[in-house]
């Protein structure tokens, strides 16, 4: 079974679902000595199986994937219909027809019953923890399991269910926090201080990010105890990736300076690029993945129409930071 304190390089390319994770990315981080990443969500089962089958036939080193933890959520139907309306003038402005704000667990056995099947070195989990027997489940068939956690009471809970590593999710991160409930306000203690408590509460292997964009960076967690570090924000420039040419622009535009918080596009706290779209909807409800849904097209007509103000933009704080350049470069200069 994958022990993650065999990688010869400490560097795990985050997954990052939407289109940036690709498997010629997963590949080429895990023949350069790290550690590559399918990223499940909002694929169907059958497309997560296509994008492992040729991250393995490009590689026969490890690799993980990634899976959704889909808590139920019903904001009622007046709150969806008052953002649905807000939202109105932005879709008729870019022709695009806002999508249906349904609730769904992500396909979670269809993606569950292929990892059991296809036996990936590693499956983690994000959004929240799956069940003892689910954990149990992966074991036996040993598959390495680990969750992403944001606090140390989430750690604690993680390793009782049976988690065997831990991914620990600091503020600066890209994209979705990992908050496992959707209610709270996502933690902001500082990835160092965050680190050292989860390492005090638990006896796992701890792969930790947010924010780590060199390798300083990566030597400073493993320094503090972690066995590698979790790198989105640095691999989203690379070759390999899916990111797309609004995001990519934007990532390398000056005038985004910033990143902020924000629920507008799915629903759940997630950071990107301050941008007009953000700015102009910090109220939105909590409403995960309705939102997602309702603001997919929206999104995908912003990226045709090569407009970063309503495109999302996910990226962690040290986005100014990003490079181009192939897979394996960016994780040879993140490794001394
Ligand atoms: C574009 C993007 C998409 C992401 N998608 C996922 C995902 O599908 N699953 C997940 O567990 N984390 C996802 N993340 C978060 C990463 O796992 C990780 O916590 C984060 O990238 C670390 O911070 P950094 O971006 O500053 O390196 C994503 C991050 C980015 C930047």
């Amino acid at each position: 079974m994958l022990d993650l304190r065999d990688l010869s390089r400490p560097v795990v390319a985050a997954p990052m679902a939407g289109g940036a994770s690709t498997p010629a990315l997963a590949a080429a981080v895990t023949e350069s000595g790290g550690l590559g990443y399918v990223a499940a969500g909002y694929k169907t089962a059958a497309a997560v199986a296509d994008d492992l089958a040729a991250a393995r036939a490009a590689t026969s080193g490890p690799l993980a994937v990634n899976l959704f933890v889909v808590e139920r959520c019903d904001p009622g139907a007046d709150v969806l219909a008052g953002y649905r309306a807000d939202l109105e003038p932005e879709a008729a402005r870019l022709g695009a027809t806002l999508g249906e704000p349904a609730w769904d667990d992500d396909d979670w056995q269809g993606k569950l019953d292929l990892v059991l099947d296809v036996r990936p070195d590693l499956v983690s989990f994000t959004f929240g923890c799956p069940d003892a027997d689910v954990l149990r489940r992966l074991a036996e068939a040993r598959v390495h399991t680990a969750v992403t956690v944001t606090t140390a009471d989430e750690a604690r809970e993680a390793v009782a269910r049976g988690a065997r590593s831990l991914l620990v999710q600091g503020p600066d991160a890209g994209a979705h926090r990992g908050t496992w409930d959707l209610l709270a306000v996502p933690a902001a203690q500082p990835l160092p201080d965050l680190l050292r408590d989860v390492l005090a509460a638990v006896d796992v292997p701890v792969v930790a990010g947010g924010g780590v964009m060199d390798a300083t960076g990566v030597e400073a967690l493993v320094r503090a105890g972690a066995v590698a570090a979790l790198c989105g924000t640095a691999y989203l420039l690379a070759d390999e990736a899916g990111t797309n040419p609004v995001h990519r622009a934007a990532l390398t535009d000056p005038a985004f300076e910033a990143t902020a918080l924000t629920r507008a596009y799915t629903g759940r706290w997630a950071r990107g690029l301050a941008n007009r779209f953000m700015a102009e909807h910090p109220d939105a409800p909590a409403a995960y993945p309705q939102l997602h849904h309702l603001t997919s097209p929206l999104r995908k007509a912003a990226v045709a129409a090569g407009d970063p103000q309503v495109a999302h933009l996910w990226a962690g704080t040290g986005h100014t930071q990003a490079r181009p350049g192939p897979a394996a470069e960016l994780t040879r200069s993140l490794t001394p």
